[in-house]
């Protein structure tokens, strides 16, 4: 698995420790470009300053030539975020691109140009109408066009997963020699199973000359619900990049979940022994930032972020975190923002749980025979209500109180 990364001077990050996986953030990018999920000037710097804060090491800002808003949002991010490196995205072949991003990434304190261009044969033919030579010539001017404006040059091989292996050899060594310092490969249409992706980065690693010299990045759609395992798959081929949005926002089903990603290299750091500079304890409050601002509630049965992520409603699993959380949970919710763990009440609830919950409500040291009959009480009002609450179960036991009285 390892992939020495020490043996260069990135950029923006210096000499790396082998360990060390660099988040890319493209929620503002790639995030955006899903139905629905457009954001204002406002909200776009609000998101990444909490990005930045969160410790994303790059954030890439938008598409600067697609449109005056998107200039703009990039401008002003450059300006006013610190602490990340600020990325824009251009095409290999537009030299407007090329200028537009380099323009609106003027006052950053660090910038990245991320250049693209398809390599696969069906994008070739159909989309680019171009051959495979015009394809790398173009890799060539665009990645040394970006380079003269900044020394942090990203290429990406897009629909990267489905391209001929000797001819992505070709592209990814003539990006470098144009100067790209990042090599991005990505699953654009979510198509790749982990198998493909660690055989990719690997096979790069050890065809392409030079390739020692550049950071590998990860940049995985999730269309067959592959993505987070792809990337961690990836950094198994060499990849020391991820590039990830928040809740998983993007393009049709998504890319790759930031706080996923991250929360499985923290929790199997026994398989995945990396690093990455995201402060855990963030991630929630990120999320829910993003959920407000664009409108959409994330599911609530999403990992780490939903609200059932930490939720457990049966009698045997309350039992079991009552008694130690580390029986149902593998982190703890405190780990990525929550306060702690919920025991849902609802008719698969036990008596541990019932009693805990009476507690939690102030009902504390009441006697067997009577919690037994709230017990019953409650038991009955969850088969009919989906979910019992605490005003219901406040109201329950206040009842058995008063016939108990009579
Ligand atoms: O999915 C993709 O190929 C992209 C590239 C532009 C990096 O988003
Ligand atoms: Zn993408």
């Amino acid at each position: 698995m390892s992939a020495d990364t020490t043996s260069f001077n990135h950029p923006s990050f210096g000499r790396m420790t082998p360990d060390r996986v660099i988040v890319f953030d493209t929620t503002l990018r790639d995030g955006e470009q899903s139905p629905g999920f457009s954001m204002n000037l406002a909200e776009k710097l609000r998101m990444a300053e909490a990005l930045a804060n969160l410790g994303v090491d790059v954030i890439e800002a938008g598409f600067p030539v697609a449109s005056k808003g998107d200039f703009e949002s990039v401008n002003e991010i450059a300006k006013n975020t610190k602490g990340s490196v600020i990325c824009a995205l251009a095409r290999s072949g537009g030299v407007k691109d090329i200028a537009a991003a380099g323009e609106a990434l003027a006052p950053a304190e660090r910038k990245r140009i991320h250049n693209f261009i398809s390599t696969s044969p069906l994008h070739m033919k159909y989309k680019l109408r171009m051959e495979p030579e015009t394809v790398l010539e173009l890799i060539t001017s665009g990645n040394a066009a970006a380079r003269n404006l900044t020394d942090d040059v990203e290429w990406s091989a897009e629909d990267g997963s489905r391209t001929e292996p000797d001819f992505l050899c070709r592209c990814v060594e003539a990006a470098i020699k144009a100067g790209a310092t990042t090599i991005n490969i990505p699953d654009t249409v979510g198509y790749a199973t982990p198998e493909d992706m660690e055989k990719i980065f690997s096979m790069l690693r050890q065809r392409v000359p030079g390739a020692d010299q550049v950071i590998f990045s990860a940049h995985n759609h999730n269309d067959l619900g592959l993505a987070v395992a792809n990337t961690l798959a990836s950094i198994r081929g060499g990849a020391r990049q991820v590039e990830c949005t928040i809740n998983g926002i993007g393009e049709r089903a998504g890319n790759a979940a930031l706080e996923e990603i991250v929360m499985a290299l923290r929790t199997r750091h026994d398989q995945y022994p990396f690093t990455t500079g995201i402060h855990t304890e963030g991630l929630l409050k990120v999320s829910r930032m993003l959920a407000t601002i664009t409108s959409f509630d994330v599911q609530p049965n999403k990992a780490i972020v939903g609200r059932n992520a930490f939720a457990h409603e049966s009698g045997i699993h309350q039992d079991g975190v009552l008694k130690n959380a580390a029986t149902y949970e593998i982190m703890t919710p405190e780990s990525v923002g929550w306060t702690r763990s919920s025991l849902v009440m609802g008719k698969h609830s036990g008596r541990a749980a019932f009693r805990d919950k009476l507690k939690v409500l102030g009902y504390e040291g009441m006697d067997e025979t009577r919690l037994n009959e709230a017990f019953t009480r409650f038991k009955d009002l969850a088969d009919r209500k989906k979910v019992v609450y605490d005003d219901d179960i406040i109201a329950l036991v206040d009842d058995e109180a008063r016939d108990h009285d009579r």
